[in-house]
């Protein structure tokens, strides 16, 4: 059998459903290949919108993307709340950081001068304050942060209202695993399914998270620099909101850890961070340690009734920033390697790869983020052949 569209999108996660929708705005027969859309990172992220508070030394042109992107959610929730009467869970509800002991503190105090050199919007707080801001934060702690720009959104109902927005735009959405690309002379013209379905594709789109290196029959230097990073969330519930109001972020004894109120009373407690290769087993360890920390930040987490955890994995990358752009190989490009910043860069990796896919090229501002930059030297795609060939 075989079907056709102008782009196949090779992942139904955030990513991939933002660019699907996006791409079919400007016109283009889309089609997503997705055997479980929404199961991989998404299920469980816990959608902190938090360029400032994740803030990583070295890391300045990954910090524009993400406040460039966090600029848009409004506009998004807006825009998506229209089409579909549903509500994206985006709250501007700001960041509270405590720091658990003095070492903390002064790793806080570090960060902040380095997030005001930057011109970011910070404000350090005494232990008084963060209680005056979250009352039912541990008596004692030292001080901390408010970082009231970074807010968050619920990362599965942007992806239930992604989907519905792709399908009324005239996405097709299909149920299937791509296993391996077709490639002859030189580009990718298409996909092939499980059940042996021809997929034919002016382009190809890698956009399956931490799987994304697993379709069979490219060249290897085109396959993106992407690593499973695992991750682990605690998903909590109280009987009334209201424990805590703002995101709160700590660190405890030096471990990260976080706390992500819902409207309805949930709270999201992560995130675990391990280089466990494709192993999603719930690991107890990890578990411990994040109900002990978020209960040292906010003692009345342990009242909370315990739903369920959430394993994910991060797909990360050499220097931790996305991958966004052409590949080397024509027709094949990439929306991957979101790493932290999944949800948060979902908007800008839509509206760019939306841009490439019809126009040719990424804003000047993604090209700090081409696939090509862990190229290890110069090299073409043999047309002949469909084989990679080293200059
Ligand atoms: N951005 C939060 C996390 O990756 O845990």
């Amino acid at each position: 059998m075989l079907s056709s569209a102008d782009v196949i999108i090779v992942g139904g996660g955030l990513i991939g459903l933002g660019v699907a929708w996006r791409s079919a705005g400007r016109g283009l027969r889309v089609t997503v290949l997705d055997p479980s859309p929404g199961a991989g990172a998404c299920a469980a992220a816990a959608g902190m919108l938090a360029p400032v508070t994740e803030l990583h030394y070295g890391e300045r042109s990954l910090l524009d993307l993400n406040l460039a992107s966090a600029a848009r959610f409004g506009d998004w929730a807006g825009e998506l709340a229209g089409l579909t009467g549903r509500d994206i869970g985006y709250r501007t509800c700001g960041t509270v950081v405590a720091a658990w002991d003095g070492a903390d503190l002064k790793d806080l105090r570090d960060l902040h001068a380095f997030q005001r050199e930057l011109g970011l919007e910070a404000q350090l707080l005494t232990g008084r304050e963060v209680r005056e801001l979250e009352p039912n934060t541990a008596p004692g702690l030292p001080g901390g942060l408010l970082a009231a720009g970074d807010h968050q959104v619920d990362p599965r109902r942007l992806h239930t209202a992604l989907g519905e927005v792709a399908i009324a735009a005239g996405v097709t959405m299909l149920p299937s695993r791509a296993v391996s690309a077709v490639v002859s002379r030189g580009r990718v013209s298409g996909v092939r399914l499980e059940d042996g379905t021809l997929i034919s594709g002016d382009q190809v789109v890698l956009a399956g998270g931490a799987w994304i290196r697993e379709l069979d029959g490219l060249p290897p230097q085109v396959l993106p620099a992407v690593r499973p990073v695992k991750g682990q969330t605690l998903h909590l519930r109280a009987a009334d909101p209201g424990l805590i109001t703002h995101v709160v972020r700590g660190s405890v004894r030096g471990r990260p850890v976080y706390l992500v109120p819902r409207d309805d009373g949930r709270v999201v407690v992560g995130a675990s961070s391990e280089e466990a290769g494709f192993d999603t087993r719930p690991r107890a360890g990890a578990m411990y340690e994040l109900l002990r920390d978020a209960q040292a930040l906010v003692p009345g987490v342990s009242e909370l009734e315990f739903e369920h955890v959430a394993t994910g994995l991060r797909p990360g990358t050499p220097d931790n920033a996305p991958i966004i752009g052409a590949t080397d190989l024509e027709g094949l490009s990439v929306a991957g390697g979101h790493y932290r910043n999944g949800v948060l860069l979902t908007p800008i990796t839509a509206d760019a790869m939306a841009q490439l896919l019809t126009e040719g090229a990424v804003p000047p501002e993604l090209l700090a983020f081409s696939p090509r930059r862990f190229t290890a030297s110069p090299q073409s795609i043999d047309r002949d052949q469909g084989a990679p060939a080293w200059n």
